[in-house]
């Protein structure tokens, strides 16, 4: 019998919990044949696990402090007023963030947490709310339940102990305008389903929301085969069989096969890359380096009823960490077809957000059976890969939305302005006011001036006239602070803490992280700076900078 969680005292964590179970499972799987009992016993404990991966009970608060549940009509107002509906003027609201952290931080969000609830209910207690992915920076959205429980999205020529990920092709682009055309197909989409819908074969369909988000997932599907390749390649070398030169932690686990030694590494950098690339851009580099130097203050899952397990932080994934949805822009110069012919000679037309979000499987594709071949991104537009002049910045982090972002593709009956819907998730998870944060915190916090300032027409009166300037939601709050504490190109006090120890708690509270197994770990592949690595060094590894030149 398989055992799912007993033996490890207080120190008992579900990812290792997980990661033993599971292998058992498999190999009484794989040594089948001894009749249906084996089969039954592994796939009750297999549920009884999946139950405690991604059931309830992983959501939880920071804070205990008051709810704010103002009238719905008043956010609805407050949501329609922070979503411009005017032509975007990128002189005025750029930061100096590459607009490719913007969708990062959307495949990072999809890998941490699903909230999946449906509809807007009011939720008490955060016990309640099924969390749809274990709250690890383990890239489960990539990997789903591994090759032999999931197998499908993985390529059916190599074994399970040497999975490599499917990859979608694109479909030729001939007979428009010259620079339309890009008839070769590239490996480039992701897989998907021959039905109406285009159903993308992932591990989270959430990275099938939008074209740019979809291509970060491409990346990392290429990133898992490549050090799939080099794993593959140096162990096969490795004359004394002991695998040193790439990952001595892996040696110790005598269980591993080649895929997991892969998997190991490619989580690996990829938490290196939250820590160090991608929550320096963004998070107060002050309380980072207080956040790493003392600890975590506020988020506390050493308690009942988490017991050393983290939690997802509402206040995070109801509020902070939406601040992304202020940086994602109207329109991005995308590749050398979808662009603004002033900047880009020989371009059509910009890349606009409506264009991004068809070209999904929830949009149909646009009427394409798969991506067309001409809307392969070109990275060096995203992340600073190569000339800095061809960055897409992301839009500045504050309460003005963009207007592609009133237009959601949502279930019949849902708002589809995403500004609104935030604010009513924020209060139906019952999260506390900014002010009421930060004095928590021990911050002081904004005035009602700085919250709604004199010169603002649109969103000010709306503010003032539901009290929102003293009272303010969190999610606006944190977007507001981040303008004036942050200039617009990273979070404020209260933003960077909650974010930043979010962080941090997922990646300490993970016996499998690097943090846990090897803190003084240095990323291994190669980088442009030894002894790290950036989302531009990935996207180098993998050779597809700019698949259509
Ligand atoms: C075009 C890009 C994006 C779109 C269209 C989008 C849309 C959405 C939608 C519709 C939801 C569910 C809202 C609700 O009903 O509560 C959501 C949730 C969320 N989004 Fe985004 N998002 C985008 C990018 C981002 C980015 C860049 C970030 C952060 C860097 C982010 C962070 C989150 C978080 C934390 C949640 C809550 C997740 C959960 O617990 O289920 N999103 N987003």
């Amino acid at each position: 019998m398989v055992g799912v969680g007993g033996g490890h005292g207080r120190g008992f964590r579900l990812r290792e919990a997980e990661d033993l179970d599971l292998d058992q499972l498999d190999r009484l799987v794989d040594n089948g044949g001894e009749g249906e009992d084996a089969e039954d016993a592994a796939s009750a404990a297999r549920m009884r696990l999946g139950n405690r991966v991604l059931g309830p009970g992983r959501f939880g608060r920071m804070f205990r402090l008051p709810r704010f549940r103002p009238p719905d009509q008043a956010l609805i107002e407050l949501g329609q007023a922070m979503t411009a509906d005017v032509p975007e003027n990128p002189a005025q609201n750029n930061s100096n963030v590459p607009a490719g952290f913007t969708y990062l931080g959307q495949f990072i969000d999809h890998d941490i947490t699903r909230d999946e609830t449906e509809g807007f209910p009011p939720i008490n207690d955060p016990q309640l709310i099924k969390q749809g992915r274990s709250v690890t920076l383990d890239l489960d959205s990539l990997y789903g339940q591994g090759p032999k429980r999931q197998p499908g999205l993985y390529n059916p020529d190599f074994p399970p102990e040497r999975a490599r990920f499917r990859l979608g092709t694109t479909t030729p682009v001939t007979g428009g305008p010259p620079n339309f055309n890009v008839p070769s197909i590239l490996r480039n989409d992701l897989p998907r389903r021959p039905d109406e819908r285009r159903t993308p074969i992932i591990g989270d369909d959430r990275n099938d929301e939008n074209t740019i988000v979809a291509q970060t997932h491409v990346a990392f599907l290429k990133f898992h085969n490549k050090v799939m390749n080099v794993v593959n390649a140096l162990e096969d070398d490795d004359n004394d069989g002991d695998g040193s030169a790439t990952f001595t932690q892996a040696e110790e686990d005598s269980r591993s096969t080649q895929f997991h030694r892969a998997k190991r590494l490619v989580r690996w950098h990829y938490q290196w890359i939250v820590l160090n690339d991608f929550l320096s851009h963004l998070v107060d580099p002050d309380i980072l380096a207080d956040i790493k130097s003392n600890g975590r203050r506020f988020y506390d899952f050493d308690r009942a009823p988490f017991d050393g397990e983290p939690f997802m932080p509402l206040e995070f994934s109801g509020a902070a960490y939406r601040f992304g949805h202020s940086m994602i822009r109207d329109t991005y110069d995308f590749n050398r077809v979808f662009a603004n012919p002033q900047q880009v000679p020989g371009a059509s037309f910009p890349a606009t957000l409506d264009l991004l979000f068809g070209f999904t499987g929830k949009g149909g594709m646009n009427g394409a059976p798969t991506l067309p071949s001409n809307w392969v991104i070109d990275w060096r537009r995203f992340f600073p890969v190569d000339d800095p002049e061809l960055l897409n910045l992301a839009r500045r982090f504050d309460p003005t939305l963009a207007e592609g972002l009133l237009r959601l593709i949502v279930d019949p009956g849902e708002p589809s302005v995403l500004a609104v819907r935030n604010l009513l998730r924020g209060s139906r998870l019952g999260l506390p006011t900014g002010q009421d944060v930060a004095e928590a915190m021990g911050v002081t916090p904004l005035t009602p001036f700085e919250v709604a300032p004199q010169g603002n027409q649109i969103v000010t009166p709306v503010l003032r006239r539901h009290n929102f300037d003293e009272r303010t939601p969190l999610w606006y709050y944190v977007l507001r602070e981040a303008r004036l504490q942050g200039g617009g190109n990273r979070l404020g006090e209260v933003g960077s803490r909650i974010v930043g120890e979010a962080f941090f708690g997922l990646l300490e509270g993970d016996p499998n992280s690097f943090l846990s197994k090897q803190p003084d770990w240095t990323p291994t592949l190669p980088s442009a700076e030894p002894n790290d690595f950036t989302m531009s060094d990935l996207l180098k590894f993998v050779k597809d900078i700019n698949p259509i030149g």
